[in-house]
């Protein structure tokens, strides 16, 4: 905490000296050759990112080959960069590795900032926009019932409930993005799972990242590399595929994503800025929904059961007040401010448990600085989000689950949670999320307790597995009906 509070302090300072002057950043000791290589290899690298910054401060460097990284481990330094300086932080790293999985960088999340990525973000928000305002509350609904049939029919037994979260939260992006829903036991949705979560866990792994750190690994034979390649090969078929069927058809429907950006390419023949967004461009937006709003709503969702059977008050508080303010109809997205104990719990599982840890690292596109230090261009930098949800100087026992914290006189602010990233590269789907979180959750709660097996202990690992999604370690629960309430 003093040292926090010392760098706090010295920023301050700082912050009004030039930057020639500024002060060079901390960072653990460097290895010869490889650096500060072993600091990322930690098995769950956001703690690891947090517990240095109560040795270097808020801010610190790594360095790892040829490449500098800054951490930023608390709220008022992610913000200044990615929110106040996001014209300066807006670039992704220049990335070997990234590059194979996003089409030659061609993917909104992994695409460096230029013209070309702005007409493509622009692009895509919007037909997300138009669709989501059409269809994504009966879409979500829907979704919602069907998990409530699917936990039914479960009759009381204990299960791991993660592929059916998996299953309810890839239905809501694959309706949305080309108006189709499958079953758990579908070949097509396992395939597509199976290659999307591959990639997402490989990309992450430390055999891929030291490909970019030291360019020269990249002559030697390596077999997770190759892994990689033929998932990513597996997805884009898969893709291709959905792309063809949908332009194969004869009564083509605009009200779905992909639809509207195919037509949006066959109308404008975007030449916005002199830029041409191809079919390539649609493709890998597609790519970028499923990866981004599969695994992390259901790696949420997970959080949040595995968190209540911990606190079995909590659940009961939420029912209750969804009993008494919804008079025993099923919640609408609109009735949320009147629900504060349901979303102090989303609040709080956000806070702990952000799926979504170190965000996506950014690149400074020009020199710039954040808390006084000087940042050059092509720096890499590490918001480090699960170390500001648990910054002492911010949260009193951070490290606690307590929604109470986020209600009246609790302490706790939602305008410190950052769980979303912010600025230029805030997540593209984050009302979509919003909303999942709210209507998933207000379903399970109002219709099933969440009880342990018996004689089983409450999920003891709640440290989780840290790869680019936050996972928790599988448990099995029971979904009890509760006593039907009739509207
Ligand atoms: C990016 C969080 C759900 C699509 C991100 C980032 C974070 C994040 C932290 C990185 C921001 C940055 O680079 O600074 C979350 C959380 C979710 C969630 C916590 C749910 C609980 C979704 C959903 C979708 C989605 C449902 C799609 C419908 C994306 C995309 C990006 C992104 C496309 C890349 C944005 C860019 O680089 O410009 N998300 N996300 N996410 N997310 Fe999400």
């Amino acid at each position: 905490h003093k040292r926090r509070a010392q760098s706090g302090l010295l920023n301050y300072l700082y912050q009004y000296l030039p930057c020639s002057s500024s002060p060079s950043l901390p960072g653990p000791p460097r290895l010869f050759l490889i650096g500060n290589m072993m600091e990322l290899t930690h098995d769950h690298l956001p703690i690891h990112l947090t517990n240095l910054a109560q040795r270097y401060g808020n801010i610190y460097q790594l360095k790892c080959g040829n490449t500098t990284m800054v951490v930023l481990n608390s709220n008022e330094v992610i913000r200044e960069a990615l929110v106040k300086k996001w014209s300066d932080f807006a670039g992704r790293p220049i990335s070997y590795t990234g590059d194979t999985v996003s089409g030659g960088g061609l993917s909104i999340s992994l695409g460096d900032y230029n013209e070309e990525w702005r007409a493509h973000r622009r692009f895509v928000h919007s037909a997300l926009q138009r669709c989501c305002q059409k269809s994504l509350h009966d879409v979500i609904e829907r979704q919602a019932l069907h998990l409530r049939k699917v936990l039914m029919d479960y009759k009381d037994s204990a299960v791991d409930l993660s592929e059916d979260f998996t299953v309810a939260a890839s239905n809501v992006i694959t309706t949305l993005a080309f108006g189709k829903e499958y079953d758990k036991s579908s070949s097509e949705l396992q395939q597509l799972h199976c290659c999307l979560n591959e990639i997402v866990a490989l990309w992450g792994s430390s055999w891929i990242s030291a490909l970019d750190s030291f360019p020269l690994l990249r002559k030697f034979p390596n077999p997770v590399f190759s892994r990689l390649l033929k998932e990513v090969a597996r997805r884009d078929e898969i893709i291709k595929q959905h792309l063809n069927n949908y332009k194969s058809q004869d009564k083509k429907n605009e009200d779905v994503i992909t639809g509207s950006l195919l037509q949006g390419l066959d109308k404008h023949h975007n030449t916005e800025h002199g830029v041409l967004l191809t079919e390539t461009h649609v493709h890998m937006a597609t790519v970028d929904l499923l990866i981004g709003g599969t695994e992390t709503t259901a790696a949420w969702l997970n959080w949040t059961v595995a968190f209540l059977l911990h606190r079995p008050e909590v659940q009961t508080r939420v029912h209750e007040e969804l009993c008494t303010v919804l008079e025993g109809r099923y919640p609408k997205y609109s009735d949320r401010h009147r629900l504060p104990v349901l979303c102090s719990l989303i609040s709080e599982v956000l806070r702990l448990r952000p799926v979504a840890p170190l965000a996506v690292p950014h690149r400074a596109i020009r020199d710039s600085s954040i808390a006084g230090y000087f940042i050059p261009r092509n720096t890499v930098i590490i918001p480090n989000l699960f170390g500001a949800h648990h910054d002492p100087a911010v949260w009193t026992d951070p490290y606690s689950f307590r929604p109470e914290r986020f209600l009246d006189g609790g302490g706790g602010s939602t305008r410190a949670l950052i769980p979303f990233g912010g600025g230029a590269r805030l997540c593209l789907g984050e009302s979509v999320a919003k909303m999942e979180l709210f209507l998933f959750t207000a379903y399970l709660l109002r219709d099933f307790q969440f009880i342990l097996p018996e004689g089983e202990a409450a999920p003891p690992d709640l440290r989780g597995v840290a790869s680019v999604v936050l996972k928790v370690k599988s448990y099995t629960v029971i979904a009890h009906p509760r006593p039907v309430t009739n509207p």
